[in-house]
């Protein structure tokens, strides 16, 4: 898709890869809506962009709509939707056990990217046009060892996105999963990896990532990444899945 002129919702704008998503978007031409669940955040990112935003919890459908009407009121329509608001959660071991994070992991993880799909879905098959981009994770290809809660979310982020291109491209729809590798955001650096740990090592900045989801609108591929051998997990799982799950080996800590 060329996104000039087309108006487009980013959630989670208010820090990391949203918030250069957002301004690459823009600098290329889009109308966007800033939003996220941190209100100073989305003041701050609007006005650098000179957009309008909106500061809400889009693990509620109500959320969602409020976003999808602040959008409509200042530019008329919705034509990309980026579901791409994420968090990572606590360390182990809570991660079998806590069951308010799997909700809400759940809720915005999935239940986000179910909300933006049934409220703009309607105008977008009308109008035979119009994008569903949604970020997952690398993750969702192969597994995270540590957090089963986030592992499992971006594995059902990615089985929706799935299911809404299958049901959707016909209608002229287009959807996208993005599936990155690790980012340099907070996400990541409040792990406390040390500067020259392998995922540091290999992680890219925001706006490089910007660059990799412009490149993917534009091509309108299904899977967006930001290392091709990521999907190598896929054609490993499907040659022979218990070398594949052997390969995680000793009890991990
Ligand atoms: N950073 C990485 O290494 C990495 C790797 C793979 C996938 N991802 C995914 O990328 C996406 C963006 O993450 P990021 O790295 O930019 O992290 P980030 O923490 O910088 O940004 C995530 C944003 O989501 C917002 N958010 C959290 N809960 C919300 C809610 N209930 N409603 C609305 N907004 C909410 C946060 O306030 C934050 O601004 C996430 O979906 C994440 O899971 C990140």
């Amino acid at each position: 898709m060329d996104v000039a002129g087309k108006v487009a919702v980013v959630t989670g704008s208010g820090n990391g890869i949203g918030v250069a998503i957002a301004k690459r978007l823009a600098a290329a031409g889009a109308r966007v809506v800033v939003t996220d669940i941190e209100a100073d955040s989305v003041e701050r990112v609007a006005k650098e962009i000179g957009t309008v935003g909106l500061a809400a919890d889009l693990t509620t459908e109500a959320g969602v709509k409020a976003v999808a009407t602040l959008a409509r009121d200042a530019y008329g329509r919705i034509d990309i939707w980026h579901s791409n608001a994420g968090i990572a959660g606590p360390p182990p071991p809570d991660s079998l056990q806590d069951d308010a994070q799997w909700n809400t992991m759940w809720q915005l993880h999935v239940m986000a990217h179910l909300y933006a799909a049934r409220e703009v879905l309607p105008e977008m098959v009308a109008r035979g046009d119009g994008y569903l981009l949604q970020t997952a994770s690398s993750v969702a290809l192969a597994t995270q060892p540590l957090k089963a809660d986030y592992s499992v979310t971006k594995h059902a982020a990615l089985a929706l996105s799935e299911w809404l291109a299958v049901r959707y491209r016909p209608y002229g729809v287009k959807i996208s999963c993005f599936c990155p590798g690790a980012m340099l955001t907070r996400m990541l650096l409040d792990n406390g990896f040390p500067d020259d740990h392998p995922a540091i090592r290999a992680a890219l900045t925001p706006e490089q990532v910007a660059e990799v989801v412009l490149r993917g609108l534009a091509d309108e591929r299904f899977l967006i990444l930001t290392d091709p051998e990521d999907a190598r997990a896929l054609v490993d799982k499907g040659t022979d899945y218990d070398a594949w799950i052997g390969r995680f080996g000793q009890p991990l800590r």
